[in-house]
């Protein structure tokens, strides 16, 4: 619970900062705009992810720092399996910060939107991102 209280705190930081909403890259009206909100709001203290318009932590090194999605291909399917079990290893992301409908919508969200810095060959049947510089 302080954790999930501290990461409340530093998300509102970090939109006192001018990132979070203001960087969307999901306009209101658009089917993943919640998602995008949500994200910016529950797991941008950890992650990064530039359609979200959020920095996570940055390369500071910090025990709490997430995989950067922009460098990471995902599914709705384990993002939902990430939000559920706390990441992959269960060890350090929080369980269930977004639940039921929201989870769904952050899922589409981040599934759509991560990767887009990816440099792993993508996964059988599914089309090339933009290329990487
Ligand atoms: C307190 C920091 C923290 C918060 C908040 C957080 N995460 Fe994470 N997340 C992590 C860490 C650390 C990992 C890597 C360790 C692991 O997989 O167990 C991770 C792993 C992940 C992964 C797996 C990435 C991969 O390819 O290995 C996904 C997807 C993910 N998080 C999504 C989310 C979403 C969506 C939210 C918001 C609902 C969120 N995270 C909030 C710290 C966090």
């Amino acid at each position: 619970m302080i954790l999930i209280v501290a990461v409340i705190a530093a998300a509102l930081g970090i939109s006192a900062c001018g990132y979070g909403e203001q960087g969307l890259a999901v306009k209101s009206g658009e089917p993943d705009y919640n998602g995008a909100v949500l994200f910016a709001q529950h797991c941008s203290g950890c992650h990064t992810l530039s359609a979200a318009g959020t920095q996570g932590s940055g390369n500071r090194g910090e025990r709490t720092q997430g995989p950067n999605l922009n460098q990471r291909e995902e599914s709705p399917e384990d993002v939902i399996f990430a939000i559920q079990n706390g990441g992959f290893s269960g060890a350090i992301m929080p369980q269930n910060i977004v639940v039921g409908h929201d989870a769904e919508e952050v899922a589409e969200f981040v599934a759509k939107y991560a990767g887009s810095e990816a440099q792993e060959s993508p996964r059988p049947g599914e089309e090339t991102g933009p290329a990487a510089p």
